[in-house]
């Protein structure tokens, strides 16, 4: 066997045998590199006659191509095997309960005021909000409700200290979210489709009410609306937000100074081993007032009551969400108690969506 077999055979050896990348890339050095055994056989071709230089020069180059062949297909196997690895060893398996970490929950009333954002935007209402700390116009004047009339009595107000009232106004803490109402009829063209959620006060305090609750209001302003509208848009809304086809309602004559006429509504429930649930007419009880926007109202936010009508509608969200959710007392609502929390409390990811079913 001539040196250069001898040699290209030994070499090829040195870069079959190597286990890894790294022994690998030390053979190619060794071969190939710049002081590397078949370089300086390489090199040793310049000194011989020009017959010997191209029989030799032929047989090196044939091992030096099949040596970086070898080299190449090594490399592509170890590749392989090295994301195999990684593949099998680096899986994250999704099914797993998460980490026993301290977690947090979404509070009952910001689960149902989110249902309620989704349903009521299927039915193409913008959400609108207003100010806790209110004027006395917008809580009540602009309402219909002027400084001599007895609901003001009704509303319990915190009042603010006569040096805060702001350009004449005395300033209270809103007991309703219906000067959102106002609010969004003087500063929006109708038509106008919106609720408004949020926190309001009123000084009473009791197993069935706490200082600070939760309302929502629904207000619709455009041309020709009528009290039928006003009954399809909340029994569209209650039987969304029960998720039952069977939700009965009852409208029955009322009072409010904002609304003429004025309507409270009835929501209907059966008894089912000794529990309420609503659907069906067994018995009824109270969930909204509401009524057609008064004619005094429209004036007073500079509209024309004879171009446009609505109605509107407000009701209790911490009620709503004790109906739906089974909660009997409202005072555990605010008590910050974790256990309550983890209990009554949603997951950060149960969104309500139409789609999914807004009961989460
Ligand atoms: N603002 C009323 C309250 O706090 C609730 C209400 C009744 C709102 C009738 C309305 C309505 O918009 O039309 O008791």
């Amino acid at each position: 066997m001539s040196d250069i077999e001898a040699i290209g055979k030994r070499l090829m050896q040195l870069v079959e045998r190597s286990k890894d990348m790294d022994a690998l890339e030390s053979a190619r050095i060794a071969v190939l590199g710049k002081n590397g055994e078949l370089t300086a056989l390489l090199k040793t071709l310049g000194s011989m006659s020009p017959e010997e230089r191209v029989e030799k020069g032929h047989k090196i180059n044939l091992w030096k191509a099949a040596i970086i062949g070898t080299i190449e297909a090594q490399k592509t196997i170890f590749e392989t095997a090295t994301l195999q690895t990684r593949l099998a060893t680096e899986r994250v398996d999704m099914t797993l309960p998460a980490p026993d970490a301290p977690r947090g929950t979404i509070h009952p009333v910001s689960q149902v005021m989110d249902e309620l954002a989704e349903i009521f935007a299927d039915m193409g209402f913008a959400v609108a909000e207003g100010p806790e700390i209110e004027d006395d116009w917008h809580n009540f004047t602009a309402l219909n409700i002027p400084e001599t009339h007895p609901a003001r009595a009704m509303h319990d107000t915190f009042y603010f200290p006569d040096d805060m009232a702001r350009d004449g106004q005395k300033m209270v803490l809103r007991t309703h979210t219906s000067p959102v109402q106002i609010r969004t009829m003087t500063s929006q063209e109708p038509p106008i489709r919106i609720i408004a959620p949020g926190r309001v006060y009123r000084s009473d305090s009791d197993a069935t009410h706490t200082p600070m609750f939760h309302q929502i209001e629904g207000l619709v302003i455009d041309k020709g609306i009528h009290l039928g509208h006003l009954k399809w848009t909340l029994e569209t809304f209650l039987k969304a937000y029960f998720e039952r086809e069977d939700v009965v309602l009852r409208l029955r004559p009322s009072y409010f100074p904002f609304t003429e006429p004025s309507v409270e509504v009835d929501v209907g429930y059966s008894v089912i081993n000794g529990k309420r649930v609503i659907g069906g007419a067994e018995g009824w009880m109270e969930v909204l007032g509401s009524g057609m926007v008064h004619r005094k109202v429209i004036a007073a936010c500079g509209l024309d009551p004879d171009v446009w009508q609505g109605f509107a509608f407000g009701t209790g969200v911490d009620r709503l969400a004790m109906l739906k959710y089974g909660m009997d007392d409202l005072r555990a609502f605010f008590d910050g108690d974790n256990r309550w929390l983890q209990h009554y409390g949603f997951n950060a990811l149960d969104v309500p969506t139409l789609s999914g079913g807004v009961g989460a």
